[in-house]
Parts: C-alpha cells; structure tokens; sequence
C-alpha cells in the first residue's frame, strides 16, 4: 500500500521540493497552501510526471476554523496520513526589538507556532488511530542560536525545537516519531518574504556563498522518513559548507562574517 504525506506550506520552497521528491518515490500526497493556483499547478504537474494521487488544501494555517474543516474534509478523502511535515512557515522583517513591527511579529507567531500546533492537534489522533505515525518539524539554526534582529523569528523557531521535544515524549506511547530538521540559510522565496518582496536585498542573503538548496532539505527530510521503524532523528541541523551556524557564515574566503 502507497504511503501518504501530507506537506504544509507546499506551494514553493521546501514544501513544494518535498512533495516532489516524495512523489517521485510513489507516495500520495497532500499539498497544503494558500495559493490555490499553484496548489492547482503542482497537483497536475506530479500527477502528470509520477501518475500519482495528489489531494489540495488551500487554507490559511493561521485560522483554526480553516484548519479544522480542511483535516476534517481531508479524512473523506484519505483513510491515513503516514507523514506530517510540518514546514509552513515563515520569517517577517528584521528589526531590533524596541523597532520591530507587532503585525510582523504576530504573523510569525500566529503562523510559525500557532498554525504548526493547529495542523498537529488535529492529524496527531488519526496517527494515534492508526498506531504509526512520522511527525516532521521544520525547525532552523535560528531555533538554536539567536541572532541579532531575529529575536522573534528565533523565539519561534525555539519554540517549535520545544514543541518538538515535548511532543515526542507525548506521543511516545504511539508509535509516532517526531523528528526537528533545523536548515541554515537555503535558497526560496524565504528572504523575498522577509524582506516584504526587495528582491535585491533578498538576493544579496546569498551573494558570495553557497546555500543550501529546497532540494538539500527535501532529501533529508526523506532519509529521516525513510529510515527502519525502530529508528527516530530526533533532531538534525544542516547548514551549507559556508555557514557554521545561525550568527557566522564565511562570505568570501576568509573572510568571516555574521550571516544577518
Ligand atoms: N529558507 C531558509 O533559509 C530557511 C531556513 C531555515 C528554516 N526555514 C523554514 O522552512 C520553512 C519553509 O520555508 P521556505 O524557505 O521553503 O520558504 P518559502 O519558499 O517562502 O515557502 C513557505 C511556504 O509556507 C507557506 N505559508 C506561509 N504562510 C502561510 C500561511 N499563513 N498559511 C499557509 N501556508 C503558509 C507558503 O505558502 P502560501 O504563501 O501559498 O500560503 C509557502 O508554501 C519555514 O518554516 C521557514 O521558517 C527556512
């Protein structure tokens, strides 16, 4: 029988290399988004390439009603979910914490924390149900160190390697694992989100080095769902070769700078 994953956040990035990638190894799959044309787009693109069954939701993962009725509407429609990514997410501005701007923050916060607990709370008792389970929590170096301007991109990034450590201890008794994949810096529409679409400045994130790319992430996050039953990541950071963590890169050679 044909495994199924379900990827938040699948319309670029990460979420969308993922679904790919699963998708060409015969999983089903369900994309999650807000973008429904390029939920449409990549739906009949894997179908086309990998004959394979692809399910859509468009909803906001900030709006809890909107969550609970897109699960509740996705269990007519798939008897399991082997695989829950939780990858939706994003970074808002970068600025010092008496500046910052409190919409940006409460995005972070709402979309980040708030949208990853609501995804959870409602595929964890089919997991539970159905005694197995994989729990994949997209984490990021910003969850380990904090870095200068990032504090609530970080604060929330701290807060899923939390979430994710307290919620393998919850669903121990189950059978789920749960597993935090934290990336340094890669390559996406991420920094164009950050920074409010200056593509320029966006770019210049990465000038100079190499990051890492969606497809970098997409193949972890298959190894780690793909290991034997018995066998969890807990907790997996990855970074480019120019990076060693969420404050240092290496631009230039030899030339050490601070990555933010
Ligand atoms: N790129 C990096 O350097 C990096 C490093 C470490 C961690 N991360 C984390 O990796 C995850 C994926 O980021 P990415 O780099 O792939 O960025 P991306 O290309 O901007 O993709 C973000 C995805 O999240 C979805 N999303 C954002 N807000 C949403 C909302 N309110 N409701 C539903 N979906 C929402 C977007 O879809 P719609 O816009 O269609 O809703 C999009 O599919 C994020 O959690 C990010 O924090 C990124």
């Amino acid at each position: 029988m044909s495994r199924t994953i379900l990827v938040t956040g699948a319309t670029s990035g990460f979420g969308k290399a993922i679904a790919y990638l699963f998708a060409q190894n015969g999983y089903n799959i369900i994309i999650t988004g807000r973008r429904q044309e390029r939920l449409d787009a990549i739906k009949a693109d894997l179908q086309q390439q990998f004959k394979t069954q692809v399910i859509t939701l468009c909803f906001d993962i900030r709006n809890r009603q909107q969550v609970e009725t897109a699960i509740a509407d996705l269990k007519q429609q798939a008897s399991r979910i082997d695989i829950l990514v939780n990858n939706a997410g994003l970074a808002a501005g970068m600025s010092s914490i008496e500046e910052g701007s409190v919409d940006d923050w409460e995005a972070m916060i709402d979309t980040n924390i708030k949208g990853l607990l609501y995804i959870t709370r409602q595929v964890a008792p089919l997991m539970k149900a159905q005694g197995s389970g994989h729990i994949i929590n997209i984490g990021s170096t910003a969850g380990k160190t904090a870095y200068k301007n990032g504090n609530v991109y970080c604060a929330t990034k701290f807060a899923v390697d939390a979430l994710t450590q307290s919620m393998r201890i919850d669903l121990l008794p189950y059978s789920i694992k749960v597993t935090a994949i934290n990336p340094g810096m890669a390559e996406t529409e991420f920094s164009l989100v950050r920074f409010k679409g200056d593509e320029a400045r966006a770019k210049g994130i990465y000038e100079g080095l190499q990051p890492l790319s969606a497809e970098d992430i997409a193949n972890v996050v298959y190894y780690c769902a793909t290991l034997p039953p018995h066998v969890c990541i807990n907790d997996l950071t990855l970074t480019c070769l120019n990076q060693a963590n969420a404050i240092y890169s290496m631009k230039d050679a030899d030339k050490p700078i601070l990555t933010k």
